[in-house]
């Protein structure tokens, strides 16, 4: 049974909108059952859709002390508890190994497989290859594809029925092509197989079990066509990190020359590569996914959809967008960081306490797995007004007065914040300026779009779309 309406009475941080939007449901979500589940239905649940574990108590508590056979497990929404967990004892608080596994078998030393002294030495070369500066250079080209790409979608007299998220995977592989090795045709089945990692969790991933055991059912792929592509990117890097080396300066030439900030030596060339295996895997397909639930929403919100139609036409007078003008969308911002707080594209940030630690007051012992859900902090009642209402007024300056800062986190927070926060935004602006400013998008069907968390949230089985010119 759904709930969608909040309790009356209770108290809230953060203020509503001036002139709230109509309130109307959202269409479709995945169970929230009333009660919490015992430990053999949510390890069979989470399995399926780990949005579909998440019981009322949740989105009423801010910090839920549980046990589950004899593993303790602390949900934290608390947003002081949350800096407590991701930042100021972050040490103490690894990736959960078993879902870190999953990482490791293809990225080994990346940033997204890694912890302690390896991780950060990764991540003082990865951050600077991907921040808002290192990718200044590459912006007019990545406008320049999005624009291409976008006039190619048609439509012709008759708007073809198209998968959305299909469609705007597809758009971002060549824009990621081109940040990561300038465009090179050989990266495009590079970016394709690293997009895929990492598998779907099964159910014997979830269970306690010895790492001999762990290391037998997690493997490194035997398919030969990927140790071809691994030769390759390694090949790539190798060339970057050639003195006479005259190609393009990419995020591979980036990492290839990245230097550690404090001490100046650059990554040995395997761990190189498994940066940049990292870093691809990260920018997969998180954005576009965003991107389809961003479109569902508006098809449900004519009056939103209208505004950000609006200010496109205002700022973008019919032309492609120029990069000086990417800060210049506020309400398109708006929107996107809205869409991510009702389906954030990645739903769970899991750890595991170390030490045993005290968070908001609450005891959690050594080994305990610690849960923060941007997915249930968005919507939890005692953050948001009416939280599970679009509205992305919700984030003028005005209406954040108030408002804890991680009362929203879609990109985490503190030092393992992700790395691709600036390009994830960078990227879905202009694939939202190239295609809203030319087509409305329709929903097919009015069958309800089910989100289902795995690592990333996505619409089960799509979403179909036409494709009108506006
Ligand atoms: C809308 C798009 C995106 C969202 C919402 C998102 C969200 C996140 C979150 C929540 C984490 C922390 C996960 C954890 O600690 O368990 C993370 C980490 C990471 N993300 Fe993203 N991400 C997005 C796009 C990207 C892109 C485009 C890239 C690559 C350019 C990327 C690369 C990474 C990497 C490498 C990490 C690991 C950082 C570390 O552990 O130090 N992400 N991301």
């Amino acid at each position: 049974m759904l709930r969608h309406s909040r309790p009356a009475g209770r108290a809230m941080i953060g203020a509503a909108t001036a002139e709230p939007i109509e309130s109307r449901p959202i269409p479709a979500m995945p169970p929230r059952p009333h009660r919490r589940l015992s430990a053999w239905e949510l390890l069979k649940t989470a399995s399926k859709n780990s949005l579909a574990i998440c019981d009322e108590e949740l989105f009423d508590e801010l910090i839920v002390s549980r046990w589950y056979l004899l593993q303790p497990v602390i949900f934290v929404s608390d947003p002081v508890g949350i800096k407590r967990v991701l930042t100021d004892q972050f040490d103490n608080y690894p990736r959960v190994s078993s879902i870190r596994r999953l990482f490791e078998v293809e990225l080994r030393t990346g940033t997204l497989a890694s912890e302690g002294e390896t991780w950060w030495r990764h991540r003082l070369v990865s951050t600077p290859s991907i921040d808002g500066r290192a990718l200044r250079p590459d912006v007019p080209g990545l406008i320049a594809l999005a624009e291409t790409l976008a006039e190619a979608l048609g439509p012709g007299p008759q708007a073809p029925q198209i998968d959305l998220e299909k469609t705007l995977v597809e758009l971002a592989a060549p824009l990621w092509n081109h940040v990561v090795t300038g465009g090179d045709p050989a990266g495009l089945p590079i970016l394709s197989w690293l997009s895929k990692v990492p598998r779907k969790p099964r159910l014997s991933d979830l269970l306690p079990k010895p790492k001999w055991l762990a290391d037998l059912i997690v493997r490194p792929h035997r398919d030969p066509r990927i140790g071809r592509l691994d030769t390759q990117l390694r090949a790539m890097i190798d060339a970057r990190r050639e003195e006479r080396y005259a190609g393009s300066k990419d995020l591979l030439w980036r990492l290839a020359q990245g230097r550690d900030r404090e001490i100046g030596e650059a990554l040995p060339a395997s761990e190189v590569r498994d940066e940049a295996a990292s870093i691809i895997a990260g920018g997969g397909s998180t954005s576009s996914r965003a991107l389809t639930w961003m479109w569902y929403l508006l098809a449900h919100h004519p009056e939103v959809e209208s505004r950000l139609h609006a200010e496109l036409d205002t700022v973008l007078g019919g032309q492609p967008l120029r990069p000086e003008q990417i800060s210049e969308l506020p309400y398109t911002r708006r929107v996107l960081e809205e869409v991510m707080r009702l389906y954030p594209p990645i739903p769970a940030i899991l750890r595991q306490a170390k030490r045993a630690d005290t968070v908001c007051g609450h005891r959690v012992p050594r080994g305990a797995i610690v849960i923060v859900m941007p997915w249930i902090v968005h919507r939890h009642r005692k953050l948001w007004s009416d939280p599970d209402r679009f509205d992305p007024d919700r984030f003028t300056p005005e209406n954040s007065v108030g408002r804890p800062r991680l009362a929203y986190l879609p990109f985490a927070t503190g030092p393992r914040v992700c790395v691709g926060a600036t390009f994830a935004m960078t990227h879905m602006l202009i694939v939202t300026a190239a295609l809203a400013r030319r087509f409305r998008v329709r929903l097919a069907s009015d069958k309800p779009v089910v989100p289902y968390g795995a690592i990333s949230l996505q619409p089960r089985g799509g979403l179909r779309v036409t494709l009108e010119r506006r």
